[in-house]
């Protein structure tokens, strides 16, 4: 048997297959000398302490599409393949931010508590909200799932304009600047990876062109966004209304973010429904027999392609 070192959790289903060729060691104990294979998540990536100790490993796969978690300078340095699951959750991802950007503009938590509070019945309708229909709504890093949160929303006619470091070949207008797109946005969606070339760009000037009216979807990750100045220009109204996936250090979430009322907060669910979770995990394990067999994987992280 081939010897699997697991980070994290994983399913049963892929514990289930992983047994099939695997032998599965947990991180309480393992001899790092026998480890060839493992498998790991975004979140928890592979520890370079840990990786330095794997003398003998070959392959890293990643339940998670963001990999800024692992090294993989020197895992290509090493020669180690590291492999994530881009595309099966495209959908799911954007069906967050949709779900985030609908929860602000129409204050479903807000009407929500109305309704179960009783207040209802004793002051009345409702204040009104605010239509999603006609929206600017700036994407920043139009990728995979970049794209495929402009493709759902067209049914709300969305002007869709976007911000990567490279003008890519689709229909929506280029802003090679942030803070100018910003300015000129209803909504700014972050999906763009984590790691250190995106760390705080949605800074407060970002924030702040963004302005009273605007909206901040963050289902990128945490680091993407200045959460300090995020909390500052939401409490100073600076800013009109943030929905949250991802989280500086999560799963600690500031108090101050978690007191306002026009935030809409969630535990990084962005992939988290059966369906999607089962793909992902089908592929971070696709990967791992993939090698086995035939030493090749099914989708290695770009720097790897190579190797
Ligand atoms: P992708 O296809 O690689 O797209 C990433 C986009 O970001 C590209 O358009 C890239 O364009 C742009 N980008 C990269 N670095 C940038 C920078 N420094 N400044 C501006 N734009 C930059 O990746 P994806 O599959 O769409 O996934 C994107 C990220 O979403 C993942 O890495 C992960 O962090 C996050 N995610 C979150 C969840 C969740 O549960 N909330 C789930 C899945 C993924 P250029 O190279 O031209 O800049
Ligand atoms: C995962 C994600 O939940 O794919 C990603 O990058 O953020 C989420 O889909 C995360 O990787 C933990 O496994």
């Amino acid at each position: 048997m081939t010897n699997l070192l697991q980070i994290g959790g994983i399913t049963a289903d892929m514990r289930e297959r992983l047994e099939t060729v695997f032998k599965i060691h947990q991180l309480d104990n393992f001899d790092p000398d026998m480890i060839t294979h493992v498998v790991t998540n975004g979140h928890d990536g592979v520890h370079p302490d840990l990786m330095a100790s794997l003398a003998n490993l070959k392959v890293i796969s990643g339940y998670g599409v963001g990999y800024e978690a692992i090294d993989v300078a020197e895992a290509v340095k090493r020669k180690i393949i590291v492999t994530h699951t881009p595309n099966v959750l495209n959908e799911e991802v954007a069906t967050t931010a949709l779900l985030l950007m609908l929860s602000c503009y129409r204050e479903v938590l807000r009407d929500d508590a109305y309704v179960r509070s009783g207040e209802w019945a004793v002051r009345g309708n409702a204040p009104l909200t605010r239509s999603l229909d006609n929206q600017t709504v700036g994407i920043l890093g139009l990728g995979r799932i970049g794209q495929a949160i402009a493709h759902k929303l067209a049914p709300w006619n969305a002007k869709i304009v976007y911000h990567s470091r490279n003008k890519k070949d689709v229909e929506y207008i280029y802003y090679d600047n942030l803070t100018k797109m910003a300015k000129d946005c209803d909504v700014l969606i972050c999906i763009t990876p984590g790691g250190p070339s995106t760390h705080k760009i949605v800074n407060a000037e970002v924030i702040e062109a963004l302005g009273p009216k605007g909206t901040l979807i963050n289902v990128s990750r945490g680091s993407v966004v200045d959460e300090h100045a995020l909390i500052e220009a939401l409490q100073s109204g600076k800013l009109g209304w943030a929905g949250l996936d991802v989280f500086d250090a999560e799963p600690i979430v500031p108090q101050a973010l978690r007191e306002l009322t026009n935030t809409v907060l969630l535990p990084h669910v962005g992939s988290g429904t059966a369906e999607t979770r089962a793909a992902m995990g089908a592929l971070t394990v696709n990967n791992l027999l993939r090698h086995h067999k035939d030493g090749t994987v099914i989708s290695a992280v770009p720097e790897c392609s190579g190797l």
